[in-house]
């Protein structure tokens, strides 16, 4: 069974007393456990909103999304359903990092454990043991405010990793850093967790999409398989 199912999403937008702007028209796609998909497409496309639609951030106008083969968007309880799903399952990585300003770095890693969704048998030895594997280990007292953009991302990743989630979902994770920079992010993405994932990122970079497993498009509302230059 695949990890993530995607069928047929559809999105529209539509503002109050204008016609409805479509954004996606029918994306279905299939995720293996452990298998990496890069998601590119010019700016508008619509990633962003695919993204939040697969990991139960936002609703599509039409179709559904399964993780594990339970459905995030139909059926009774689904919302119930999406947050539990949601915090016990799905990682996310964001390209502004979104840590929580007034929380040190230890207690930020921790957040994801703080639902009780997933029970970790020692959740803080946890987050300092994650921090440690992405190099912060002697950091743990920061504010993410003291950090830099990076050393951000990487508590931010080790924060997607804390309750070893089936999926992690990145935005354009290495966009607000430099080359060099965002080669050690994927770098750990690939190598810090202890189970393995389906790994599903938009990204702008040729560097990064090229390290996945298979590079989709996203154009006019649709997925394609973009074959690989190289
Ligand atoms: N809440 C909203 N209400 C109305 N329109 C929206 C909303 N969110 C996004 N859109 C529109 O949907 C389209 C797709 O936006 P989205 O952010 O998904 O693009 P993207 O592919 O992620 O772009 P980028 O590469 O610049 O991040 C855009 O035209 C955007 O203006
Ligand atoms: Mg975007």
């Amino acid at each position: 069974m695949p990890v993530l199912e995607v069928q047929n999403v559809a999105k529209s937008y539509r503002l109050p007393g204008q016609k409805a702007i479509p954004v996606l028209e029918d994306v279905s796609l299939s995720v293996g456990l452990g298998e990496h998909v890069a998601i590119v497409g010019r700016s508008g496309a619509g990633k962003t909103t695919l993204l939040n639609i697969l990991g139960g951030l936002d609703r599509p106008t039409s179709g559904d999304v399964l993780v594990e083969g339970v459905s995030l968007f139909k059926g009774s309880f689904a919302a119930y359903r999406r947050n539990r799903i949601r915090a016990a399952k799905i990682g996310f990585v964001f390209q502004s990092f979104h840590l929580m300003p007034e929380l040190d770095i230890v207690e930020n890693v921790l957040l994801p454990a703080m639902t009780g969704a997933v029970k970790l048998p020692a959740p803080r030895s946890r987050a300092k043991e994650l921090l440690a594997k992405v190099g912060l280990g002697d950091r743990l007292m920061h504010l993410p405010g003291e950090l830099s953009g990076g050393e951000q991302q990487r508590v931010a990743l080790a924060r997607a990793l804390m309750c070893n989630p089936r999926i992690v979902f990145a935005d354009e994770p290495t966009g607000n850093l430099d080359k060099l920079t965002g080669a050690e992010i994927m770098k750990l993405l690939f190598e810090v967790s202890d189970t393995p994932f389906a790994l599903v990122m938009v990204t702008h970079s040729q560097e990064a999409a090229a390290l996945c497993d298979r590079v989709l498009t996203l154009d006019h509302g649709r997925l394609s398989r973009k074959e690989k230059s190289s």
